[in-house]
């Protein structure tokens, strides 16, 4: 009989997936710490300010008074726990192969405070095989702990409400280690699916995967449309019109961020880059940018223009510049020479201009990140290149 109030740690739980999850869990009623080694961050959430754009994250975070939560750097709390749950970064490194350096640190920290019967709980994105691969480490050296990969598939901004509305695909090395994993999120999700691990890592892979590879296939229809001089944004809302097989069919876009090209990278390196459909995808959308930078340059050359950015986020309405590919953008277009300009209504950069600045400084405007405060500005007279169809009635 498992006990109801568990005794949950959340490692990497100031992060984007741990906090949601730290305060949902802590919601329900189990008893949380949110264990991170960013300092500044820890101090945030102890004087109740969230640390980034996260719909119906400030209201749960200020209810935190009625919640049992603390926030720490002090792994030793680690011996106290039942259950710890893993969200800490997993990016691919400079030779694009998954890096684990977080993971393995974060493991390393806490061995003096393992406890022989604890339960691990691995919510990061992981390359399939690595929670056997973590369950056989810790084994080696004496502990006997359970594993399980429950994988996060939130969107970003959307935690707190996804978390409770979403199925959560659940994995367990044991009957212990699943039926942990069921009791924590058969309580928050909508309903619960069981796999086995490594099929809980590859589904995981898969569904962003997937996400990524609609995405280039809208990115690639763009640039083959605007190549025979055709409006996409046109022939996107033609096709999807009422027409319920193509509901699906993403607009053109950078799609970028710090999931979707990392977790196809790793596909790639599971498939031992033989995934030519993920290699596609990765060079459509990543070429992207480039093919933007060269159909501004056939109408005018960019060389000493003023040229502005609108919007630096990976996303719209959300304040995440990781792997954003209007960074990308502004190398390529600083690589012209020209003069660039950066504004985000959400990102907070010194070096970024305020929106009527960059209005008023340039003619040619390249939209980065269609946030939805953008869509009525007027845009007469300017050059205006914008994959995203940011405004239709242009
Ligand atoms: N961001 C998303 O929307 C999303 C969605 C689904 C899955 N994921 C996956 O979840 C994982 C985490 O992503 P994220 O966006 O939350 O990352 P993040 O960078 O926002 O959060 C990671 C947190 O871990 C902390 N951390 C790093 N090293 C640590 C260590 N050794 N010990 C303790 N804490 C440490 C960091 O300080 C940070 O607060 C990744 O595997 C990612 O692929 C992310």
């Amino acid at each position: 009989m498992l006990r109801e109030r568990l005794r949950i740690a959340v490692i990497g739980g100031g992060g984007h997936v741990g906090l949601p999850l730290s305060l949902v869990l802590a919601e329900e009623g189990y008893q949380v710490t949110v264990i991170d080694i960013d300092e500044t961050r820890l101090q945030d959430l102890r004087e109740n300010k969230f640390p980034f754009l996260e719909r119906g994250g400030e209201e749960l975070l200020h209810k935190t008074k009625e919640f049992d939560i603390q926030y720490t750097s002090d792994f030793s709390t680690i011996s106290n726990q039942e259950v710890i749950i893993f969200t800490v970064g997993t990016p691919v490194d400079e030779h694009l192969n998954p890096s684990y350096n977080a993971l393995y640190s974060a493991l390393d920290t806490i061995k003096p405070h393992i406890r022989n019967g604890q339960t691990f709980i691995m919510r990061s994105t992981l390359f399939p095989g690595t929670s056997d691969r973590i369950k056989a480490l810790l084994k080696k050296d004496g502990f006997d702990v359970g594993v399980s990969f429950c994988p996060e598939r939130i969107a970003q901004g959307y935690a707190i409400e996804e978390i409770r509305s979403l199925p959560q695909i659940i994995s367990g090395d044991s009957e212990k280690s699943v039926a942990i994993a069921k009791q924590i999120f058969g309580k928050i999700a909508s309903s619960v699916v069981e796999v086995s691990i490594e099929e809980a890592e590859i589904a995981k892979l898969f569904t962003n995967t997937w996400r990524y590879i609609k995405f280039s296939i809208a990115n690639q229809f763009y640039m083959l449309a605007e190549e025979k001089g055709l409006d996409f944004g046109k022939i996107h809302n033609a096709i999807t019109y009422n027409y319920p097989r193509a509901n699906d069919f993403p607009k053109a876009g950078f799609a970028a961020g710090p999931c979707l090209f990392k977790d196809t990278m790793q596909l790639a390196a599971y498939s031992r880059n033989n995934f030519h459909l993920g290699h596609s995808a990765m060079l459509i959308n990543e070429g992207l940018p480039n093919f933007l930078v060269e159909k501004a340059k056939k109408i005018t050359s960019l060389e000493g223009k003023n040229v502005g950015i609108l919007g630096m986020a990976f996303k719209p309405n959300n304040d995440d510049f990781r792997e954003s590919l209007a960074y990308k953008l502004k190398r390529l277009l600083e690589y012209e020479n020209a003069e660039v300009y950066c504004t985000d209504v959400y990102i907070k950069d010194p070096r970024f201009v305020n929106l009527n600045e960059m209005m008023e400084r340039c003619d040619v405007i390249f939209v980065g990140c269609p946030h939805n405060e953008y869509r009525e500005l007027n845009m007469t007279g300017k050059l205006l290149v914008d994959c995203w169809d940011t405004f239709p009635q242009k």
